[in-house]
């Protein structure tokens, strides 16, 4: 199986890291946390309380979520297209308000099972197929995709953590304070390490990488040098055509 999972705390570097990857070694990028913000955006949208666990439960089930490669006529520097039916809402669910409540969402049992076992069948499809897949989130190695033969777990320190997701947000033009982001992920952080179900650890086997003090490329190449270890593969020349080729066609994977 051609697949890489990727876990580990807020803003550790999984997406950034797991987009290049992807690229590099010409597999599909899937973040699953798209999915729970997709879910934390509409239940705030609808003025219902994340703690109505039956409510937000059945919302998981029934939500249209679309994740689709950007389009060329998109170039925000976006990963992928996240819709709710028609409304496109890749921005909106990457709010400090999502952040607060997200957490809250992803811990409730119903929506897990119904998000987890979407992500499962798209890990299970493309990671079977030719092309491969790195699948990033919190659970990846330890519930949706267990037999990825590649693991890796990214971690750095909370207080660095804060400053990357505070300065991302700046960029955005959100006025955001530091102080508040940090406490807002150390909360987050916390009921995603202690909820019952699928809480966020490591994986057994999973190769724990500290980005803290190391650049975006070099934590590429540490898993890129794993990669070619596990799979006998190196990254591909065409991996970065590949990927905006598929993403002119706006090809949608949920
Ligand atoms: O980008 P960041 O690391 O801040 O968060 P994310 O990966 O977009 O995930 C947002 C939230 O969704 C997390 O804080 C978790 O509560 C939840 N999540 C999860 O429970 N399981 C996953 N596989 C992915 C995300």
């Amino acid at each position: 199986m051609n697949a890489i999972a990727i876990d580990g705390p807020a803003a550790s570097g999984k997406s950034t890291v797991g987009f290049l990857v992807g690229q590099s070694l010409g597999f599909l990028f899937f973040d699953t946390g798209v999915m729970y913000r997709a879910v934390a955006w509409a239940i705030q949208d609808r003025g219902i309380s994340s703690t109505d666990s039956e409510t937000v439960g059945r919302m998981a089930e029934e939500l249209p979520i679309g994740v689709s490669a950007p389009s060329s006529e998109e170039p925000d520097g976006r990963q992928a297209t996240i819709q709710i039916g028609e409304l496109d809402v890749t921005w909106s669910i990457r709010s400090p308000e999502v952040d607060r409540i997200v957490s809250v969402v992803a811990a409730n049992s119903q929506v897990r099972q119904a998000l987890t076992q979407k992500q499962r069948l798209i890990g299970l499809e493309h990671g079977s197929g030719e092309a491969g897949v790195v699948m990033v989130g919190r659970d990846i190695g330890t519930v949706v995709l267990p037999e990825a033969p590649l693991k890796i777990y990214l971690e750095a320190p909370i207080e660095e953590r804060a400053r990357r997701r505070f300065l991302e947000l700046s960029q955005r033009g959100k006025d955001v304070k530091l102080a508040r982001i940090l406490e807002d992920m150390r909360v987050r952080d916390l009921i995603d390490s202690e909820r019952a179900v699928a809480p966020l650890r490591p994986a057994q086997d999973a190769h724990e990488i500290q980005t803290y003090g190391a650049t975006i490329q070099e934590v590429v190449e540490q898993i890129l040098l794993l990669a070619e270890k596990v799979f006998g593969v190196g990254p591909v020349s065409c991996g970065k055509e590949d990927i905006s080729s598929e993403g002119s066609s706006g090809i949608a994977l949920v």
